[in-house]
C-alpha cells in the first residue's frame, strides 16, 4: 500500500514538475535562438546597412551586451519580485526585441533591439535554470535543470534550419531586403508562447518562504513532494535562511568565498575553453581547413547535431554519474582535442575529415559536460537566501567571458594563427580538469539544503 501511495505522488510529482519544467525551459530555446539567429542573418545586413567589419562584429556582440545587463540585474530583481514575475517580463523583452529586430530602416535601431533582447536572454539564462532548481525534487534536479541546456542546443539547431529555409525562400535582393527580417521575427512566435504559459506556472516556493509566505508556498511543495516530505522541506528551507542575512556581503566571507570562486570559475571556465568560437564561426573554421562554403555549411549543421545529442545523453547521466564525473571526464576529453586540432594546423595536415571529427569530439565533450553541468551547479550550490544575486554574478561573469572569447577569436586567428589559439581553449580546459578536481564537490541526489551545508565542512 505504502508503495502505490509512493508511486502516485512520485507521478503527480514528475508531471508537474516536468511541466513546469519545461515552460521554463522554453525560455533556453529562446536563448539558443536568439544568440544563433544572427550568424545566418548577418550577411544579408552587412548588404543592406552597407556594414564595416567594425559594425559586423557589433551586430553579433550587441546582444552579448544586454545578456551582461540582464544577468546583472537578474538577480537583485528576482529576489526583491519573484522569479515568476521577472520571467514574464523578460518575455515581453524578447517579443519587444524580435519585432524590433525585424522593422528598423537604420542599423543603430537594430542595435538597440537587439541589446533589449540580450537583456531577455541574460534574465532567462540565469532564472531558468535557477528556478527549475527551486522547484525540482533532488533526485532529479540536474535532468530537470539540464532540460534548459537541452533547449538551449535545440534552439542553435533549429535556427540553423530556419535560418536556411528562409534565405532559399527569394533570390539575394529578396534577401538582402527581407529575409533577415523573417529570420528575427520569427523569434515572436516562442516568445509569445512563452510569455502565455509562464502564466500557468508558480512561483517558487524557496523564494515565496524568503518572502514569509510559507502558507502559500506549502501548496507547491505538497504536489511536488507529497504530503510528509513537503512538510519538512518547509522546515529545511526556514532553517537555512535563519543563518544567513541574505546580503551580498556574506559571500565574500571565508566561509563563502569559496562557493563563490566555484561558481564564478565555473562560468568562465565554460566559456574560455572555447565553445562559442566554434558555436558562432564553425563555418570560418572549417572553411579554414580548405571546405568549400556549401560543405562548411553542412558541417556547421552536423555540429549543431552533435551538440544536441550529446545534450541529451548529460540528461541521461547527470543524475546517474554526478556532475562531478561529468566535468573531469569532459575537461579531459576537450584538452586532448584542443590539443589535436591544434596539432593538424600546426602541421598543415587539414585535408580530409580529421579537424572535423576532433572538432565534433570537442563539441561532444563540451555537450556532455561543461555545457549542461556548469548551469545546473550554478543554480544549485549558492544558499537559498543569496541564490539569486550569487547566481546572477556567475553567469554575468559568463557572459563577460563569452563577449571576450568572442570578441578576441577573429583577431587571434589572424594573428596567433589557428594552432595557437586552439592550444590556448585547450590550455584553458586543462585548468578546468585541475579547478574541477580540487574545488567542485558532487551535489548529485542532495537537497539543496544538503547542499548548504557541504560548504560549511
Ligand atoms: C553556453 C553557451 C553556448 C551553448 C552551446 C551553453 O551552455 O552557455 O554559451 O553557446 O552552451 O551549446
Amino acid at each position: 500500500m505504502g508503495n502505490v501511495v509512493a508511486s502516485n505522488n512520485d507521478r503527480v510529482s514528475m508531471k508537474f514538475v516536468t511541466l513546469v519544467s519545461i515552460v521554463s525551459a522554453l525560455g533556453g530555446l529562446l536563448f539558443g535562438f536568439d544568440t544563433a539567429v544572427v550568424s545566418g542573418a548577418v550577411g544579408f545586413m552587412e548588404d543592406r546597412f552597407d556594414l564595416s567589419k567594425l559594425q559586423v562584429g557589433w551586430a553579433v556582440s550587441s546582444l552579448i551586451i544586454g545578456c551582461i545587463v540582464g544577468a546583472a540585474m537578474s538577480g537583485v530583481l528576482s529576489d526583491r519580485f519573484g522569479r515568476k514575475r521577472v520571467l514574464i517580463a523578460a518575455a515581453i523583452l524578447f517579443i519587444i526585441s524580435s519585432i524590433g529586430s525585424a522593422i528598423p530602416d537604420t542599423f543603430s535601431g537594430f542595435v538597440i533591439a537587439r541589446i533589449i533582447g540580450g537583456i531577455g536572454i541574460g534574465i532567462t539564462s540565469t532564472l531558468c535554470p535557477l528556478y527549475n532548481a527551486e522547484i525540482a525534487p533532488a533526485k532529479y534536479r540536474g535532468r530537470l535543470v539540464a532540460l534548459n541546456q537541452l533547449a538551449v542546443v535545440s534552439g542553435i539547431f533549429l535556427t540553423y534550419f530556419v535560418n536556411l529555409w528562409i534565405s532559399n525562400s527569394g533570390n539575394e535582393a529578396w534577401g538582402i531586403e527581407t529575409a533577415w527580417r523573417w529570420m528575427f521575427g520569427v523569434g515572436a512566435v516562442p516568445g509569445v508562447l512563452f510569455l502565455v504559459l509562464l502564466f500557468f506556472v508558480p512561483e517558487s516556493p524557496r523564494w515565496l518562504i524568503k518572502q514569509g509566505q510559507a502558507a502559500a508556498a506549502l501548496p507547491i511543495l505538497l504536489k511536488i513532494h507529497g504530503e510528509k516530505l513537503a512538510k519538512q522541506e518547509v522546515i529545511d528551507i526556514k532553517n537555512s535562511f535563519a543563518n544567513e542575512n541574505g546580503s551580498i556581503r556574506q559571500l565574500f566571507k571565508p566561509s563563502l568565498r569559496i562557493v563563490l570562486i566555484v561558481g564564478v570559475g565555473l562560468a568562465i571556465l565554460q566559456q574560455v575553453t572555447g565553445i562559442n568560437a566554434v558555436m558562432y564561426y564553425a563555418p570560418e573554421i572549417f572553411k579554414a581547413t580548405g571546405a568549400g562554403t556549401n560543405a562548411a555549411l553542412v558541417q556547421t549543421i552536423l555540429v549543431g547535431f552533435i551538440n544536441l545529442l550529446f545534450t541529451i545523453i548529460a540528461l541521461w547521466l547527470i543524475d546517474k554519474v554526478g556532475r562531478k564525473a561529468l566535468l573531469l571526464f569532459g575537461s579531459a576529453s576537450m584538452a586532448i582535442s584542443l590539443l589535436v586540432i591544434g596539432i593538424a594546423f600546426h602541421s598543415g595536415h587539414t585535408d580530409g575529415p580529421f579537424v572535423l571529427v576532433f572538432v565534433l569530439l570537442y563539441v561532444a565533450s563540451f555537450a556532455v559536460s561543461f555545457g549542461p553541468v556548469v548551469w545546473v551547479l550554478m543554480s544549485e550550490i549558492f544558499p537559498n537566501r543569496i541564490r539569486g544575486k550569487a547566481t546572477a554574478i556567475a553567469s554575468m561573469a559568463l557572459w563577460a567571458a563569452d563577449y571576450v572569447v568572442s570578441q578576441t577569436f577573429p583577431p587571434l586567428l589572424n594573428t596567433a594563427g589557428p594552432a595557437t589559439t586552439f592550444w590556448l581553449y585547450g590550455a584553458m580546459a586543462l585548468i578546468a580538469f585541475f579547478f574541477t578536481w580540487r574545488l567542485v564537490p558532487e551535489t548529485k541526489g542532495k537537497s539543496l539544503e544538503e547542499i548548504e551545508v557541504l560548504w560549511k565542512r
